[in-house]
């Protein structure tokens, strides 16, 4: 497989390089700090076009190619990986089930503003008692003549607090198990949904993520996407490029990590030279550095796989396990390199660990990534 990338590949890449470091690594530290909402950074996101990179112009979207999704979600996410995680739920969870499933209605009234960033979506899958074990879903919705009838609650709502629409998943008929679930494009404005506590976190601070309760929420059956019962389908397949997504968040935390820790390790000296001298820390890097360049190699693979029409579900796994576990492992070794500095806030390091371990959690745990890998080996 050919890994060049294109010249369109390599601007969207440096415009989102740019973007990143002229734009959203000024305030990144105080947003962290005060788990402020990137409200203005999001908008000129979706001015730029990084809202809806993959959505079809035909739909206000960029019309661009996973590969080139991947690259920038990285970019960004190498800078904040807060503003990466917001992106990435728009485009690949909300954006690309909508223009996949959406009737043209759908799209129109809800992808259109979606895409341009004019609107900001948000996906509701995981619920109190069923997180990992997603078919069981206890939120119904109940058909009562032209409009569905929505009660329970969802939680770990990325976006949800600032989102304008829910693209939400619920039991429309229990009796058919995980093929009894639908899903629902829900306004925020609807009557008995609730935007409920936001999440104190370890990290993705300035990220927002919450509960919805959903009390007698009237949705229109015309809200339906694509038809009653292939919602968990549709879930699935949506996650399945949510999974690159996070995958490219990951790899932007990872590079992030291994960037400041050979910086740092130039310019500390330690028995009469740079540490960058010593064997141990040479080894961390090349460790560090080789886990990247694997990680790149499988979540562009997985990428072009999408882009080519190919099945891409194992892929996007794999890459996803493995950019988180490089992660969290190289966010670990630079706060290593960094000593009691990496311990400390005046250093970026201890915001890329406490940003990378939720890559090894949401959009499937690392242990749910083995089990689709696992299943799609086997599979025949
Ligand atoms: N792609 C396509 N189809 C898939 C799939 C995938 N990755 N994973 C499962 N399916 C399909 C199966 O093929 C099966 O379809 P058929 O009926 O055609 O056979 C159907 O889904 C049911 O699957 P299983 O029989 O394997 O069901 P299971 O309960 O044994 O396992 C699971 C399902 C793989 C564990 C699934 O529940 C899962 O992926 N769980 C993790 C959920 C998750 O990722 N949540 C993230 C929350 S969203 C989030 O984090 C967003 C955010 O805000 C950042």
């Amino acid at each position: 497989m050919n890994f060049d990338l294109t010249e369109e590949q390599i601007s969207i890449r440096d415009a989102a390089r740019d973007f990143a470091e002229n734009e959203i690594a000024p305030s990144s530290v105080e947003r962290d700090l005060k788990s402020e909402f990137p409200k203005e950074i999001v908008s000129k996101l979706g001015e730029l076009g990084f809202m809806g990179m993959m959505v079809s112009p035909e739909w206000s979207g960029s019309g661009m190619d996973s590969v080139s999704y991947a690259l920038a979600v990285e970019e960004i996410s190498k800078v904040d990986a807060s503003v990466g995680v917001i992106m990435s739920v728009n485009n690949s969870l909300v954006c690309y089930g909508l223009e996949k499933w959406g009737s043209d209605y759908l799209k129109e009234k809800y992808l259109k503003p979606l895409a341009s960033g004019k609107k900001l979506g948000a996906f509701c899958l995981s619920e109190p008692e069923a997180g990992s074990d997603a078919t069981h879903q206890r939120t119904e919705a109940q058909l009562n003549g032209d409009h569905y009838v929505l009660n329970g609650m969802k939680n770990w709502i990325t976006n949800g607090v600032n989102a304008d629409v829910y693209f939400l998943q619920a039991m429309s008929d229990k009796s058919k198990g995980y093929k009894g679930i639908t899903t629902f494009i829900i306004d925020k404005d609807t009557p008995g949904l609730e935007v409920g506590k936001k999440e104190d976190k370890l990290g993705i601070r300035s990220s927002d993520t919450c509960t919805l309760g959903l009390n007698n929420v009237k949705v229109p059956a015309e809200n339906v996407l694509g038809e009653p019962g292939i919602g968990f389908k549709i879930a699935m397949q949506t996650l399945n490029g949510g999974r690159i997504g996070v995958a490219a968040q990951a790899l932007g935390i990872a590079q992030a990590s291994y960037e400041a820790a050979v910086k740092y390790s130039k310019q500390r000296k330690a028995f009469n030279s740079p540490i960058s001298d010593l064997q141990a820390i040479q080894f961390k890097l090349a460790d560090m550095a080789v886990l990247i360049e694997a990680a790149r190699l499988v979540v562009l693979f997985s990428a072009k796989e999408k882009d080519e029409g190919k099945s891409y579900t194992k892929s996007a796994s794999m890459g996803k396990l493995l950019a988180s576990h490089a992660a969290v492992n190289c966010a670990l070794e630079a706060i290593q390199i960094h000593g009691g500095y990496g311990y400390v806030r005046e250093y970026l390091v201890e915001r890329f660990l406490r940003d990378s371990k939720i890559t090894q959690i949401y959009e499937g745990t690392s242990e749910i990534q083995k089990i689709v890998i696992a299943r799609e080996l086997l599979r025949n």
